[in-house]
């Protein structure tokens, strides 16, 4: 009987440890989005032209300094996890185009949102709650990110 019981611990130390080195690579994908983001926002608040587009400009400089502050807590995550937070982006996008531009964040912040939700479940699925609480706040401005995109594109 203990025998039985000490292979079934050690079956969920092996899944629980699978669970964490799959959050820890999609922690590392969020992590790489963030300083996406933080790159398409530098560059887009400072270059976004027409009178049109004069709040969202302003508005993206706050954005980009709260994907900042979430990569630095996705990084903490990660370290805390027992991972390497990676030093690799995903590839930014860029256009001349103002409304483009907009469009290519409005993308991205998308694909983040999805991709948040993804990881709050597994978080959940692992018992990781103090994470998938961490991914709860940044996930609420991102949303917020998209519903300004959505406005400064007339989406809404
Ligand atoms: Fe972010
Ligand atoms: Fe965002």
């Amino acid at each position: 009987m203990s025998k039985r019981k000490d292979s079934g611990a050690a079956d969920a130390d092996v899944a629980s440890s699978s669970n964490r080195d799959e959050i820890i690579k999609g922690l590392n994908e969020d992590l790489a989005r963030e300083y996406q983001a933080i790159i398409q926002y530098v560059v887009f608040s400072s270059t976004l032209k027409g009178a049109e587009y004069g709040d969202i400009a302003d508005q993206l400089k706050i954005h980009a300094s709260q994907e900042l502050a979430h990569a630095l807590e996705v990084a903490r995550q990660i370290d805390y996890l027992g991972g390497n937070p990676t030093v690799k982006s995903k590839g930014a996008g860029y256009s001349n185009n103002s409304k483009k531009m907009l469009e290519i964040d409005l993308k991205s912040e998308q694909e983040t949102i999805r991709n948040y939700r993804e990881r709050i479940r597994q978080a959940e699925r692992a018992g990781e709650f103090a994470l998938s609480e961490a991914l709860r706040d940044i996930i609420a401005e991102e949303q917020d990110h998209e519903i300004d995109l959505r406005d400064a594109l007339g989406l809404r």
